[in-house]
């Protein structure tokens, strides 16, 4: 029956949960918008290395069946009230690239760009999801016209930035499963880059890089006044200072990781041998990320300047000091909560943990602006 009485005191506050299935943890956070405000109602994870034989904090490749129902359990476990989700697909499920196209309309755009896509996905145009968009141009190069309006008529010899992106099939297929035995309501999937930029990053003019350290990799990427540029993936993460320090020191995975987790006192007891495997492990990864820094300021001609880290394996003792030793720039760790409103006396945990959570807080984020 239709319903023709107003609501005079507003609409009832919607919750949505924000799901990031990482290769180690899956991730929620439940956010309610009230006021403006997006109000952080529960958030929780669940380590799948227990679920794949293996210890809390190791990567994993399970089912979606298995994936299901550690989601199922962790919704019970973090006592999320909604089935409103969204999820974030993961960077290495994607094919990210920045294509080059002639500033045509965009009508006339859409249909040449699966034609160019051919290029560069290695697989029949069939087996995936197309998605792209059109990178602004900086405003001092810009013309101040909007190639995405039909009126607009671009000169023939300007050429557009598209970001394009492809998600083969069976992945989409893969998260539907996921979605459907865990009962969720799920609007859309979100390749990761773009969840963790939001829950970081404000739409400012400046040039920043976000390094998403996780379990099996870490990814590197680039946005400039809002929009990602670049990114790189590289293929080491948190999980290998945990195989470092095992192998290092001869102890177990298990202790690796107890270690890694409270490296205050480790240090104070063994600083030296510790203190060593952590830093060739993160050197690694730090050389890495520094290169495609310096590769992006040159072709671009630009200065990055903040690094933000995210990833559960920002959440290691000194890692700004390791960080900031290899990076050409500042360094600090990502605050993701910083963007919900919680509970004052949850500040100092939420702040600790907040990097960890970074990705389905992205997710959260954008699964609200649907009820704006
Ligand atoms: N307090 C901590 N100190 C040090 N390392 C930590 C801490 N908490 C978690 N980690 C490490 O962070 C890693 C997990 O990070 P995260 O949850 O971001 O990964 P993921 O999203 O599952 O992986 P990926 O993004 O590669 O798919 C694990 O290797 C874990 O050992
Ligand atoms: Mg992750």
């Amino acid at each position: 029956m239709a319903s023709f009485l107003g609501n005079i005191f507003g609409r009832k506050s919607m919750s949505v949960i924000g799901v990031d299935i990482g290769s180690s943890a899956i991730k929620v956070v439940q956010l309610a918008r009230r006021r403006g405000r997006a109000i952080l109602e529960t958030y929780g994870e669940l380590a799948l290395g227990p679920y794949a034989g293996g210890e809390i904090g190791q990567a994993t490749n399970l089912s979606p069946e298995k994936i299901s129902e550690c989601l199922a359990d962790l919704i019970r476990e973090a006592k999320v009230t909604t089935n409103l989700a969204a999820l974030s697909i993961s960077y290495a499920s994607s094919l990210i690239t920045m294509i080059e196209m002639p500033a045509v309309p965009e009508r006339e755009l859409a249909s040449m760009i699966p034609l160019e896509a051919r290029k560069y996905i290695p697989v029949a145009l069939s087996e995936v999801a197309l998605d792209w968009s059109i990178i602004p141009k900086a405003p001092s190069a810009g013309t101040g016209r909007n190639f995405g309006d039909h009126e607009s008529a671009p000169l023939p010899s300007e050429k557009l930035d598209v970001l394009l992106v492809a998600i083969h099939q069976d992945t989409i297929a893969r998260y539907q499963t996921i979605v459907e035995k865990a009962k969720l309501a799920a609007s859309f999937f979100e390749i990761e880059i773009f969840s963790a930029v939001r829950s970081v990053l404000d739409q400012d003019a400046a040039c920043h890089m976000v390094i998403d350290l996780g379990a099996a990799s870490t990814k590197v990427y680039v946005v400039e006044r809002g929009v990602v540029r670049a990114s790189h993936v590289i293929n080491r993460g948190s999980q290998d200072i945990t195989l470092a320090l095992s192998a290092g020191l001869s102890i177990s995975l298990r202790e690796a990781e107890t270690m890694k987790h409270d490296l205050g006192s480790v240090f104070a007891i063994n600083k030296m041998n510790a203190e060593e495997v952590i830093t060739l492990a993160l050197d690694y990864i730090f050389s890495e990320a520094n290169r495609v820094l310096i590769d992006y300021q040159k072709r671009k001609n630009t200065n990055i300047s903040l690094v933000t880290l995210v990833g559960g394996g920002a959440r290691l003792e000194g890692i700004t000091e390791i960080a900031a030793k290899h990076l050409q720039s500042d360094v600090v760790i990502g605050n993701p909560f910083g963007k919900t409103q919680a509970p004052a006396f949850l500040e100092d945990v939420l702040k600790k943990t907040g990097p960890e959570f970074a990705v389905a807080i992205g997710i959260a984020l954008r699964r609200l602006q649907e009820f704006d």
